[in-house]
C-alpha cells in the first residue's frame, strides 16, 4: 500500500502537443486509486477534446471560468477546495510565466492562484522556449515558491528538434505524484544507504560478484528522499539511474564500499545496509590477465572482507542501523539470528531467490517486537513501508535498541582490515 489511494487530484492541462499524454496520465492516476478532476485551458482543447478526458475520468471536464454549473460562480475557488494536489501536465511556457507572476486570467490559472494544496507542474515546450532566460527565470521562481517542477525530459520533440522540453512520461509522472503524497516522516534526518553488489577483482578482466541488481537499495534511497531525508547512496556497480535528489558515491569493491561508508557514517542518523557485499576477496589479484588453464585460476586464494554493517552497528554513537538478510530457506530463524549477531535494531528479510534482480519482492521486518510482514509488492512500495517503520521506531524511545552491549561488542570485535 502506498498512501495514494483515495487522494484527490486536480489535473490541469494546458495547450501543448504533449496534452495527449494527459489522457494516459488520467488512466494511471485512476488505476492507482486516485480521484481525478480535469480542468483544461482553451488552448488545450485544440489538442485533445474535453470529451476524451470526460470519458476517461468519468467526470465533467471544466474549461470555463464562467461555468454556470458551479454554485455562486466560484469555479476558480470551488474546484480546487477539496483537492490534495494540483498537477499541471503539460505545463506550457506561457502557463509557467503566468504562474510565476501570479496572473489569473482563465479558469486554470485562477484555480492555481487560489489553491490551498501543493502544486506540481510538468513543463513541455520547444527546447529553445525552455532554454530562454525568461523561462529559466520563471522556473526558478516556481521552485522558490515551493512548486514541484518535474522534468522536462530530453529527447525528440514534435517540432523535429532534439533537446530538453519533452513532457516527462506519464508513468514517471505518476511516480512523482505518489512521491509528493508520501508523509515527510524523515524530515531533517540524514540517511546513508549501501546498495548493489561489490566486485572483487581476480585479474584485470575477471571478478567475483553476485546477482544483486541494486533495485531495493535504490528504492530505499528514493523512499527516504521522498520522506524528507537527506540521502547518500553508496553504490556498487549497477545499471540504475540515481534517484532524484540523492547524492551517489560509486564504489567497486567491498573495501571501497567500507571506506565510503566510513567517510559518510558520522554525518548519518540512519544507515540502511542493503548492499550484497562480497564476503570474500581474492587475496592477491593478478596484475595481468591469467592465462586459461593456469593453476591460479583453478584454485583462488580468498580472504574475508570487512563486515561493514557490523562495524557501523558497533560504533558507540553510531546511526540507527537497518540490515538486510537474503536467505534461501528458514527465513525467520536466520533473520532473527542475524539481527542479534549484528547487534542491530531492525532487519529486513527476503528470500534470495525472490529478491535478487527482481522488480517485486516479499519482505518481512524483524525488530525486538517480532515479525512485521510487508507482503509482496514492487520494491518502491516495500521501501516506503520500511521507511514508515523506521520512522515509527525512531519516534518511540526504547524501540531503537538492538546495539550490542559494550561487553559483547568487545568480545566480538568486527573485522576492520
Ligand atoms: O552476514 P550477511 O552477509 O548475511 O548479512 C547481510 C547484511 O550485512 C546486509 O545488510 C549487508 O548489507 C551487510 N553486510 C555488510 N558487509 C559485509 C557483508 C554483509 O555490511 N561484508
Amino acid at each position: 500500500m502506498t498512501s495514494t489511494p483515495g487522494r484527490r487530484v486536480l489535473l490541469g492541462i494546458t495547450g501543448g502537443v504533449a496534452a495527449y499524454k494527459a489522457a494516459a496520465l488520467v488512466r494511471l492516476l485512476l488505476r492507482s486509486g486516485m480521484d481525478v478532476r480535469v480542468v483544461m485551458t482553451e488552448a488545450a482543447t485544440r489538442f485533445i477534446t474535453p470529451l476524451t478526458l470526460q470519458a476517461l475520468s468519468g467526470q465533467k471536464v471544466w474549461t470555463d471560468l464562467w461555468d454556470a454549473g458551479i454554485p455562486d460562480h466560484m469555479a476558480h475557488i470551488e474546484l480546487s477546495r477539496d483537492r490534495d494536489l494540483i498537477v499541471v501536465a503539460p505545463a506550457t511556457a506561457d502557463f509557467i510565466a503566468k504562474t510565476a507572476l501570479g496572473l489569473a486570467d482563465d479558469l486554470l490559472s485562477s484555480l492555481v492562484l487560489a489553491r490551498e494544496c501543493p502544486l506540481l507542474v510538468a513543463p513541455a515546450m520547444n527546447r529553445q522556449m525552455w532554454e530562454q532566460a525568461a523561462t529559466q527565470r520563471n522556473v526558478r521562481t516556481l521552485r522558490g515558491d515551493g512548486i514541484l517542477v518535474v522534468g522536462p525530459a530530453v529527447g525528440d520533440q514534435a517540432c523535429g528538434e532534439t533537446g530538453p522540453g519533452r513532457m516527462v512520461e506519464p508513468e514517471a509522472l505518476l511516480e512523482e505524484i505518489e512521491a509528493a503524497f508520501q508523509p515527510k516522516v524523515l524530515a531533517g534526518k540524514r540517511v546513508l544507504v549501501s546498495a548493489g553488489p561489490t566486485e572483487e577483482p581476480i585479474d584485470p578482466v575477471r571478478v567475483l560478484t553476485n546477482l544483486s541488481s541494486g533495485r531495493m537499495g535504490y528504492a530505499i534511497a528514493q523512499a527516504a528522499r521522498e520522506a524528507g531525508a537527506q540521502v547518500t547512496l553508496v553504490s556498487g556497480p549497477v545499471q540504475l539511474a540515481t534517484p532524484v535528489g540523492v547524492a551517489r558515491v560509486n564504489v567497486r569493491t567491498a573495501r571501497e564500499m567500507f571506506e565510503a561508508v566510513k567517510t559518510a557514517v558520522d554525518a548519518s542518523d540512519i544507515f540502511v545496509s542493503v548492499a550484497a557485499v562480497a564476503d570474500y576477496r581474492v587475496k592477491k589479484p593478478a596484475g595481468q590477465k591469467i592465462k586459461k588453464g593456469s593453476a591460479s585460476l583453478r584454485r583462488l586464494e580468498l580472504e574475508e572482507n570487512p563486515d561493514i554493517l557490523a562495524w557501523v552497528a558497533s560504533r558507540p554513537r553510531g546511526p540507527f542501523c537497518v540490515g538486510f538478510a537474503a536467505e534461501s530457506e528458514n527465513l525467520a530463524a536466520h533473520a532473527k539470528a542475524k539481527r542479534e549477531k549484528k547487534g542491530i535494531p531492525l532487519i529486513a528479510a527476503n528470500l534470495a531467490q525472490d529478491a535478487l534482480g527482481a522488480q517485486d519482492s516479499a519482505i518481512t521486518l524483524f525488530d525486538a517486537r517480532g515479525a512485521h510482514p510487508l507482503g509482496r509488492a514492487p520494491k518502491l512500495t516495500l521501501a516506503r513501508k520500511l521507511v514508515l517503520h523506521v520512522a515509527g521506531m525512531l519516534a518511540s524511545p526504547g524501540r531503537t535498541r538492538g546495539r550490542r552491549p559494550a561487553r559483547a561488542a568487545k568480545r566480538r570485535k568486527p573485522r576492520t582490515r
